[in-house]
């Protein structure tokens, strides 16, 4: 059902305010003035000792629920103190890489049905390794074949593009990345901080939400480019990617999601005054790095769209150069989930522009249950 949207991606995106609080529910304890506030993973508490002893922590996923994974990483690096590693599960498999009894390997993916995630399961069962599920889906195949897991709650997606499942992918993501992280003193500062901002997330990603128009506008003058690219690092490297994906699987117009790091070493080629570029540039620990990638595609004269904190544009895009979206600052790690909801409605908004099916863009299907 629909309600009053015309398409289920349209509907899912806007359900992100609520999906994030079904997710969240009863898993995040803000204790009284004595208790410290905690997270509770009911799927997984058994089997912290097991994770914190692991000697890696492996990702494996495909597509959206890759790159949520890739959203969710520092956080998880930061506060487990276990060193995490990603996989695309069909590259796993094609190298026949290495997983060990010591390995932790998490299997992200909305439906639980996705042929090469769980064939990458399988063979991580065959090498011991404790499985771990983060899928949408109860009683999904990987649901029921991971040792335990979490179900992300979100509730049913039926758009092709996924677009509630990723913020609550890495919403449960960095409430895993707490619990491991256990009630360590040297990071209780940083968690409580998190913690916080995990509650008041819903009422940032609606603030966001209200983007929607001016996102339409955006998509109106994107109409007929050949190519977007789109430029993100540290935490919103995964913004980058996911934001291109969403653009070519509906909006079906050529979108490449690139580490900004990487910019000199060929990207930057591409360079001109044809080109439009979006520039992940909010406020984090990254964010001179990125005025100065800034400036360096402005001298090459690209047409830019910089993506930064609410009020900081003078900052982020000096002498007014290019587009500007402000979005609500939040918890650096959280921010993520923020920044990916313009560039889903920008999606959207250049899929029902162009005259494309927005729910089942041609050649995919929800879930990929062949190899
Ligand atoms: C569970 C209940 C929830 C109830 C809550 C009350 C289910 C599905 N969930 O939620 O309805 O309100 O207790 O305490 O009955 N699992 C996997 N692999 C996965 C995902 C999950 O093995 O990919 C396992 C978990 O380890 C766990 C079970 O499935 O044993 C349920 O997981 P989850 O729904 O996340 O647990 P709770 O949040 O505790
Ligand atoms: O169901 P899964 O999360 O395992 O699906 C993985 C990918 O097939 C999926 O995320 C795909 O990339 C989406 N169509 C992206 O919007």
């Amino acid at each position: 059902n629909k309600g009053n949207y015309e398409h289920y991606m349209q509907k899912e995106i806007h359900e992100q305010p609520e999906s994030l609080k079904t997710t969240m529910r009863g898993r995040l304890i803000r204790g009284g003035s004595c208790k410290a506030k905690t997270v509770l993973l009911g799927g997984l508490k058994d089997h912290f000792k097991t994770i914190r002893r692991s000697r890696r922590i492996v990702f494996i996923g495909c597509g959206t629920s890759y790159n949520a994974a890739l959203a969710a990483r520092p956080i998880l690096e930061e506060l487990s103190g276990v060193p995490v590693t990603m996989e695309i599960a069909s590259d796993l498999l094609d190298r026949q890489g290495p997983i060990y009894r010591e390995d932790t390997a998490v299997f992200v993916s909305q439906s639980g049905e996705t042929a090469d995630t769980l064939h990458a399961l399988e063979y991580a069962l065959e090498n011991g390794a404790l499985c771990v599920g983060i899928t949408n889906t109860v009683g999904s195949a990987i649901a029921r074949h991971t040792h335990c897991g979490v179900h992300i709650n979100a509730g049913a997606e039926i758009g092709v593009a996924s677009t509630k499942a990723y913020t609550s992918q890495i919403v449960v993501m960095a409430m895993l990345a707490l619990a491991i992280g256990g009630d360590s003193i040297t990071s209780q500062t940083r968690r409580e901080a998190i913690i916080d901002g995990l509650f008041d997330l819903p009422n940032k990603v609606r603030e966001v939400l209200k983007l929607d128009q001016e996102m339409k506008d955006l998509a109106k003058l994107l109409i007929a480019e050949q190519s977007l690219l789109v430029f993100g690092r540290g935490y919103n490297y995964a913004t980058a990617l996911e934001g291109a994906l969403k653009v070519k699987e509906v909006a079906l117009m050529h979108s490449e999601g690139m580490l900004a790091g990487e910019m000199k070493h060929g990207p930057l080629a591409l360079v001109d005054e044809n080109l439009t570029i979006i520039v992940i540039a909010t406020r984090d620990s990254c964010f001179s790095k990125q005025q100065s990638v800034i400036q360096q595609l402005h001298a090459r004269k690209g047409r830019l769209i910089v993506m930064c904190s609410k009020g900081d544009a003078v900052s982020a895009c000096p002498g007014g150069f290019g587009r500007v979206i402000e979005v609500p600052q939040v918890e650096d790690c959280l921010q993520p989930v923020i920044n990916i909801v313009p560039l889903q409605l920008l999606a959207y908004h250049l899929t029902v522009l162009r005259g494309y099916n927005v729910d089942q863009p041609r050649n995919l299907a929800k879930s990929v249950t062949t190899q």
